[in-house]
Formats: structure tokens, sequence, C-alpha cells
């Protein structure tokens, strides 16, 4: 590969800076150099940033040069919640739902993710894997080259395993850039609903061997919970996330989707990476997730397609605390692949500025999966992981929410869509 110059972009939006997340108005800061260039060496790294004119001769005359003339230059999105790899879909479900019908009721009679997992457990290796890398070839279009994957459509140990090989396999067989998490707590499997029992045996299944063998293959960079009503417990949580902890994973919550249930305080208290949902937080949350240096990660498109309240973004940026938003892309509660439509939702439904909620779909994403010296800002020593925008003005991202503005998305210094 040749060195590039991406040259003369009317704005670059660096958001320059260390790799710690960003909380209150450092993540209005987006770094812009009007009138920008990136250079980007052989090996897709970015060696260079800064205003057009000063760009070295030997840049202009050696590298082949991108025009981003009247264009803004940006960091790819990162995806920091996503469930992408499962079987079929529940579109009658979304039609239920539309007409009437209650998501959690839907779970408590045996549908919802238990219908997910039915039909993911049916589908064999290659099967799961194809229905994948459509979706996620469909995410990267839109803008996004850094994913975060959850399990949690097997809810057995064989399918779990699956899962996660088919997320690896994503990264390894597909080029995509992938961070993997256990959810095999995500709902209570049809087997461990019968009685205290069954139930306290599928947790004792998860830590002392799902989780060990998980850690063994390293199929897995973090550990998951849906701690909240009609799912996991706040003391079941806590006991499979310290178990995923002392294997050495990294720690994220589903925390306060329906109901003030303890998870946000449990993230904090085991200094997780991430507390995703949040819509049902006190002022006593909020500084218990600052004081632990949580992500709270917002999931506005889930509050849209379930109908539920949006979480306060506002109340998280003013008590300090670093805020994500990712698109929680699964087959029933947000089937939403499109990163930067989700980005525009943040701002109208969470309160967030069309600064912020950049911060929040790329830095602050990437920092909450360790992947902040990596992707996330354009600066030096970064992977070029950057998007082409069909605009000058990078707030046209929410003001023109799902236009399709993402002309050019670049992967390491390769054009991927
Ligand atoms: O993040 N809240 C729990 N889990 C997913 C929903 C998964 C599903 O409905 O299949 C979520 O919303
Ligand atoms: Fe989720």
């Amino acid at each position: 590969m040749k060195r590039r110059l991406f040259a003369g972009a009317a704005a670059v939006i660096t958001l320059a800076g260390d790799s710690r997340p960003r909380a209150g108005k450092a993540m209005s800061e987006l770094g812009i150099v009007e009138n920008g260039s990136v250079g980007v060496d052989e090996r897709g790294e970015i060696t260079w940033v800064g205003p057009d004119a000063h760009v070295p001769r030997q840049w202009r005359d050696e590298a082949t040069i991108i025009d981003c003339r009247d264009r803004v230059l940006m960091p790819a999105f990162v995806d920091s919640h996503t469930h992408l790899v499962w079987g079929g879909d529940r579109n009658d479900e979304l039609v239920a739902r539309l007409r009437g019908a209650d998501y959690e009721e839907i779970l408590a009679e045996g549908g919802g993710i238990l219908s997910s997992v039915r039909q993911t457990r049916a589908l064999d290796d290659e099967a799961l894997y194809q229905q994948s890398l459509e979706r996620i070839a469909r995410m990267r279009r839109c803008g996004t080259t850094t994913f975060e994957i959850k399990s949690g459509y097997g809810l057995d140990r064989a399918t779990e395993l699956r899962q996660l090989k088919v997320a690896r396999a994503l990264a390894s067989e597909g080029g995509y850039r992938v961070k993997t998490t256990c959810l095999a707590a995500h709902a209570i499997p049809e087997s461990a609903r019968t009685d205290a029992t069954t139930r306290a045996a599928w947790i004792d299944e998860i830590c002392t061997s799902i989780l060990p063998e998980v850690a063994a293959a390293a199929l897995a960079d973090f550990a998951d919970v849906f701690c909240d009503r009609g799912a996991y417990t706040v003391e079941e949580s806590r006991r499979v996330l310290r178990a995923a902890h002392a294997l050495g994973m990294g720690i994220r919550i589903h925390a306060n989707e329906l109901g003030p249930t303890g998870g946000a305080r449990l993230a904090a208290e085991l200094g997780a990476s991430s507390a995703d949902h949040l819509l049902y937080l006190d002022d006593d949350d909020r500084r218990a997730l600052r004081e632990a240096g949580v992500v709270a990660t917002l999931l506005p498109g889930t509050s849209l397609v379930l109908g539920k309240p949006y979480a306060s973004g506002r109340a998280l940026l003013d008590a300090g605390v670093p805020v994500a938003v990712a698109t929680d892309c699964n087959p029933g509660s947000c089937p939403f692949e499109n990163l930067a439509m989700v980005l525009a939702l943040a701002c109208f439904g969470n309160r967030l500025t069309p600064a912020e909620a950049i911060c929040a779909a790329t830095h602050n994403a990437a920092a909450s999966l360790g992947l902040a010296d990596m992707v996330g800002s354009l600066q030096p020593g970064r992977r070029a992981d950057l998007l082409v925008l069909a605009t000058r003005d990078v707030r046209d991202l929410v003001a023109h929410a799902a236009s399709p503005l993402v002309e050019q998305v670049w992967q390491d210094g390769v054009r991927v869509a």
C-alpha cells in the first residue's frame, strides 16, 4: 500500500488527546482543524495531521491524494454495544409490539430473547457466520469499523461458545475490528425456569464451566450481565461478574433499563468498563458511576423501538460521567445497524449536543473498550479508521439524521465502503 494524504478537508474532527474517556466540557472539544489534512503511512497508521497549508512537501509528492475539499474528515464510528451474532428474526414480535404487546411479557411467556435463542441454536456455524456477516457488513457501510459483540443467544455452553467463535471469526476471516463479550447471563434459559434449584444450577454452570472455558480459549474480552427485572438479580450478577473478573475479563453491565434495579451501583462497585441503558438513575447512582470511572453507554434506539423513556444524557453529562452511545443492535429491542442515526437519536432523545454525541460514538466508545489508543481519534499513532462525510458541517449528521452523509469508510488506511 502507498502512503495516502486525505487533503484539504473543510474540517478534520481530530478528538486529539489521551486515551482516557472524556467527561463534561471535554466531550464538546472535538479538536477541529479547519482546511486540514491527514497523512497515513504504508501500514495504515496516521502519521501526520494538521492544516493543509503545512503539509510537508514530501507527502504531496509521494502520497496518493484523496481530495477532501468541501468534506468533513472524522474518526470512524465505534459501536461499543451490539448483539450482532444471532439467528433468524423477531419481526412477528415487532408487529405484535406495535399492536400493543409488551416486551417484558413476551419474554416472560417464553418469547423475546428466548425466541432468538431457539433460532440461534438451530443454525450451524456456517449459517450463523453468514447471517452475522451480512449484518456487520451493512453496519460498516454506515460508518462503523470497530464493534463490540456479545453472546447471549445461546444460553447453553455449546451455543455461547459458538457465538463467540463466530464473533472472533468476523475479525480473523472477515477483517472486522472486534471485541467480544460473554453474555451467558442474558436471560434465564427455559431449562432453568422450573424452580430455584435449576436457576441456581444455571448460575453455577456459568461461573464454574462456561466462563472458565471461554477464558481458556480466549474467546471473550469482557463479560456482561442483564441485571434487571425479569432477568438476573444484583446478587446473581455480582457472582457472575466476579467470576469473570477473576478470569481476567473486563466487565460491562446491562443496567437500570426496566427499573431502578441496582445494576448501575453494581457497575460502580465492580469498577465496570461500561454500564449500559441507564433509563432509571438518581443523583447518587450518577455520582457512584463518576467516582468509579464507569462509562455510561446510552442506547437511544432501544428507547425508540420499545417506546420507553430516554435516559437522561444531560444529567449524566452534568454529573461528570463519561458518556458513550451505541446501537444495541439485536434482533428484538433494537435491530438498528446505523450508528450515525443512533448518534442523532442521542441528541433528540438523550439531549446530547452534536459534538458530545460524536465524542460519545467515537473516542468514548473506544475508551470503554480499551481501544482508544488505536481508534476513535485522528492523530499520529492511531489507525487510519476514518470517514469522509459529504458535508462541510459535522452537525449535519444530527440535523439530517439518517441521510447518506457517510460517503467513504476507511479502515487501516484501506477503503472498505
Ligand atoms: O440490550 N436488555 C437486554 N438485552 C437486549 C435485548 C435483547 C433482545 O431483545 O433480544 C438489550 O436491549
Ligand atoms: Fe444490549
